[in-house]
């Protein structure tokens, strides 16, 4: 059974961040155990971009509280599941499972296919914030229909 859930992207300020507030929001009262970590380290301790904080909040979403990390080997003993932002982050992610590991690596887009898209855009760079919320949270929805 799935029970923890980690969010992962390059920077852990726009994109899992991002999927982290919304999921809790989705998943609220269900007992599960949710976080967002970056495969980076560059942003470590900082708060999330201001762009993707402004979004959600124009939508009611709080992602105040929420502090930029690195991934760490821990990680994939203490999720069952680790949700891959993009194909590198996977690859990334991949390169860094500790052997024998129990988290299974996913992609986020896997579940939307409906999307037509396997990656979701990196908004830091492309400044989509909005179109990036609304990806990742019908994505988000249909991932907790599948728990
Ligand atoms: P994220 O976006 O992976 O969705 O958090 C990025 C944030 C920062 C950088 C790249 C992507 N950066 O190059 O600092």
């Amino acid at each position: 059974m799935t029970r923890s859930i980690l969010f992962v992207c390059l920077g852990n300020i726009c994109r899992s961040p991002t999927a982290e507030a919304i999921f809790r929001l989705q998943a609220n009262g269900l007992g599960l155990e949710i976080d967002s970590a970056g495969t980076s380290g560059w942003h470590d301790g900082h708060p999330s971009d201001p762009r993707a904080s402004a979004e959600a909040a124009r939508r009611g979403i709080d992602m105040s509280y929420i502090r930029s990390r690195k991934v760490v080997a821990e990680d994939f003993e203490r999720f069952d599941l680790i949700v891959a932002m993009d194909a590198q982050n996977l690859r990334d992610l991949r390169a860094m499972q500790p052997e024998g590991s129990k988290a299974r690596l996913v992609k986020l887009l896997d579940y939307a296919p409906e999307l037509g898209l396997s990656d979701v855009p990196d908004p830091y760079y492309e400044d989509n914030f909005p179109e990036v919320l609304d990806m990742i949270d019908l994505a988000c929805a249909r991932l907790l229909l599948t728990l």
